[in-house]
């Protein structure tokens, strides 16, 4: 079964443009898993512009679901992780001051940093994913560093996805198949949407799971945060 992890950034977004707490962040991750999300993800960045740090302190308590907190693992990131110990770290190789994350990691120049952290992580029983870009090498590299998983970049995927949903697939069908044969587990995330997530489902059904935030959120303000969160798991049936 794939599991949907529901990324809340955005609830933190809104509720900070106002300097509130409304939304409540809490309240939304839980009702995400009230109404069937098998887990919530954050993104806390360096300046905190959604997710805080005392965020993910408050959720992880409460939380009932697979908890996945990404970021970049500079060392207040480790820190913070190491001593929430959610169900899984997704490191992300992102700037501080960057919109969103756009590309994975390069697993080979950056292995002896990461395979550090990996090992770090370990030591606390974290779960370690590492963001890559759709490729065979990116994924034998992830092998070698010790990680338990990957995740697929798929923004490359949901761009061509309306030109051509085969050919935007085909780059991810090969790699989740390497990342398959390496033992390695499968994740996927970013830009995936109501539109494009049952056919990337279809293709790669022994995906693990998918985390979703842009797109999910905003079909939420029409739909309503439960049928809204109904459909997505329709996607993954
Ligand atoms: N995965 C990673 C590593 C991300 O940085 C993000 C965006 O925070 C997502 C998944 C979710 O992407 P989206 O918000 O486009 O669904």
């Amino acid at each position: 079964m794939t599991k949907l992890s529901v990324n809340i950034n955005k609830i933190a977004t809104l509720r900070n443009a106002r300097g509130g707490d409304n939304p409540n962040l809490l309240s939304v991750a839980l009702d995400c898993e009230r109404f069937g999300a098998q887990g919530i993800t954050v993104h806390p960045r360096p300046d905190e512009r959604h997710i805080r740090y005392s965020d993910v302190r408050e959720l992880k308590p409460r939380l009932t679901t697979e908890f996945n907190i990404e970021g970049f693992p500079s060392k207040e990131f480790c820190d913070l992780v190491c001593e929430v110990k959610p169900t899984q770290v997704t490191l992300v190789p992102d700037k501080p001051g960057q919109l969103t994350s756009d590309h994975g990691w390069d697993t080979g120049k950056d292995a002896p940093f990461l395979s550090d952290v990996v090992a770090e992580f370990h030591k606390h029983d974290i779960r370690v994913s590492i963001f890559i870009d759709a490729n065979a090498e990116a994924a034998q590299g992830a092998a070698s560093l010790g990680a338990d998983r990957v995740e697929l970049y798929t923004e490359p995927y949901a761009r061509l996805y309306a030109q051509s949903p085969e050919e935007a697939a085909k780059p991810f069908l090969q790699t989740a198949q390497v990342v398959k044969s390496l033992g390695l587990g499968l994740n996927a995330g970013h830009d995936l949407s109501l539109q494009n997530l049952a056919f990337l489902h279809q293709q790669i059904p022994w995906l693990d799971e998918v985390s979703i935030g842009h797109a999910l959120i905003c079909d939420a303000l029409y739909m309503g945060l439960e049928e809204t969160i109904r459909k997505y798991l329709n996607c993954l049936r």
